[in-house]
Formats: structure tokens, C-alpha cells, sequence
């Protein structure tokens, strides 16, 4: 993690309100219906995750328009491919006006470091702010039952430890990992790096395809700087409120920390 230009994760931190720390899934079909929720969510918090289902049915357009309502954006690209064709795509992401991009760890250690390399030397030449590199380790959607179907004889968590090793010393600032990890890699790796969890649900709220669920005051007690949340909030019968309960719940957690 030895990198001039790694990004100052402590003063990203410090300068996290809370209506920064939860990014909303945009896990919606098309463009009305993201504007339908996005009126209703009414700037209350400032960052927005479109992901594959929305890009592939609206287009990378979709970002622009979402930022002209004035939200930042995380690009769920969930990059995994051999360490060039990331390269080229990155070049292409860099021409967005985005904050946060994910990138599969699973890609390995060139394709990560190749993709931090190309980020930063483009935004150093555009003397732009360069976007968050997150890794995504294991879908939360995936447990024990699945890593042994693919074959791997050692329990998810420690597949997620190692995968996290990989990418901090590749040179990504922040982690995607299930709320159940964010202590486990707290105390292995400590700080000096962001976390974000999806997997996130309400007590009332179904589980559906996660595997790897927590509450989101279980994140941020841990150490999660970020929690996304889709559809717990977006089939909620009002987003408004629960997003503002949400937000009531990250601010009540972190007042309880007592060192922030
Ligand atoms: O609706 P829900 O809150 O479960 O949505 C979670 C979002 O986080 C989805 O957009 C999904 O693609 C994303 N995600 C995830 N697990 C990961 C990485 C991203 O669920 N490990």
C-alpha cells in the first residue's frame, strides 16, 4: 500500500457526512422508473450506485442524467477481465464523471494493478480527481454451499481476507465485502481503507437472493464507511422515510462510536 498517490483515505473520512455513507442501489428496469424513485429519495443522501441492470437497459447516458439531478455516482462495472481489456475499459470509465467504480478482485493482481496504474496516470494527464478503485470480493448472494460447489476447500471468509490482501496491495482504496466481514477485516488490515457493504437489510425486510446479510447498524458498528442499500429502501411503501430511517440509524451508530 506504499503509493504516492494513493488517495488520503483519513481525510475522506473525516470529511463523510452522514447522508454521504448511504449510497442508494439503483437496481431499477428503465429511466422512469429510476426518476420515479429518485424524485422521491429527494437528494437526501449523495450518491447513487447504477449497475449493470440500469446501464444495460438505458445506456451509459443514464450517469449523466443522474448527475445532472445532482447525485455523484458509483459505477457498479464489476470489471473482471484479462489485465489489457481492463486497461482499455478503464480508459473508457475515465471519461465519465464518475466518483466510485467496482472492480472484481477475482481478476487477480495484474488486472488491479494495471487498472489503478491506468486510472491514475489518465487522471494526473486530465488533472482530474480520480474515482475510488472498490473490489468486490465474494457477491454477498454466494456462501460456504457455493465456494465447495466451485471447488474451493476453504471457507468464504478466508477467501475474502485473502482477496482484500490482494487488492490493498494493489493499490484499491476500498472494499466491497457482506457486513458479516467488515470486523474480520478491520482487525486484519485496520483502516486505511474504505468499506462498503451491500447485503443490507431491515429486520422486517426479505432476504431474497442475498446469502450474506446484516443490519446496517451491524456495518457501521464494524467499520463499514458505506452501506448500499437497493431494495430494501426502493420497495419500501415510502423511500423518503426509509431512507430517512436508514440515515437515523447510520447517525445513531456512529454517536455511539466513541472514536469518531
Ligand atoms: O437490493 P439489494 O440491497 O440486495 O442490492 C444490493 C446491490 O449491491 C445490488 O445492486 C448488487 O448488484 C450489489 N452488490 C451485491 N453484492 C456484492 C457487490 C455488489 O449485492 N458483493
Amino acid at each position: 500500500m506504499n503509493d504516492e498517490y494513493k488517495s488520503d483515505i483519513d481525510s475522506i473520512r473525516k470529511n463523510l457526512k452522514i447522508n454521504n455513507r448511504l449510497i442508494l442501489s439503483l437496481d431499477v428496469p428503465d429511466k422512469l422508473k429510476a426518476f420515479e424513485v429518485l424524485k422521491k429519495a429527494d437528494n437526501k443522501i449523495s450518491t447513487i450506485k447504477i449497475g449493470l441492470e440500469l446501464i444495460y437497459n438505458e445506456g451509459f447516458e443514464i450517469i449523466n442524467l443522474v448527475k445532472k439531478t445532482g447525485y455523484k455516482v458509483l459505477l457498479d462495472a464489476k470489471l473482471m477481465d484479462i489485465p489489457n481489456t481492463i486497461s482499455g475499459a478503464i480508459k473508457g470509465i475515465s471519461k465519465m464523471d464518475v466518483e466510485m467504480i467496482t472492480i472484481h478482485t477475482f481478476g487477480g493482481a495484474s488486472m488491479l494493478k494495471n487498472a489503478n496504474n491506468i486510472l491514475k496516470e489518465i487522471c494526473i494527464q486530465k488533472n482530474k480527481k480520480r474515482p475510488l478503485l472498490f473490489g468486490v470480493t465474494v457477491l454477498t448472494s454466494l456462501d460456504d454451499n457455493d465456494l465447495k460447489d466451485f471447488g474451493f476447500n476453504i471457507k468464504f471468509s478466508d477467501i475474502v481476507l485473502r482477496m482484500t490482501k490482494i487488492a490493498l496491495n494493489n493499490g484499491i482504496d476500498g472494499i466491497i465485502c457482506s457486513p458479516n466481514e467488515v470486523k474480520m477485516l478491520r482487525e486484519n488490515f485496520g483502516n486505511n481503507f474504505l468499506i462498503a457493504t451491500p447485503g443490507i437489510r431491515l429486520a422486517e425486510d426479505k432476504v431474497e437472493d442475498q446469502k450474506r446479510i446484516n443490519t446496517p447498524e451491524k456495518a457501521i458498528a464494524d467499520g463499514a464507511d458505506f452501506i448500499i442499500v437497493g431494495r430494501s429502501i426502493i420497495n419500501s411503501p415510502n423511500v423518503s422515510d426509509t431512507i430517512d430511517l436508514y440515515l437515523k440509524k447510520i447517525k445513531k451508530e456512529l454517536l455511539n462510536d466513541k472514536s469518531c
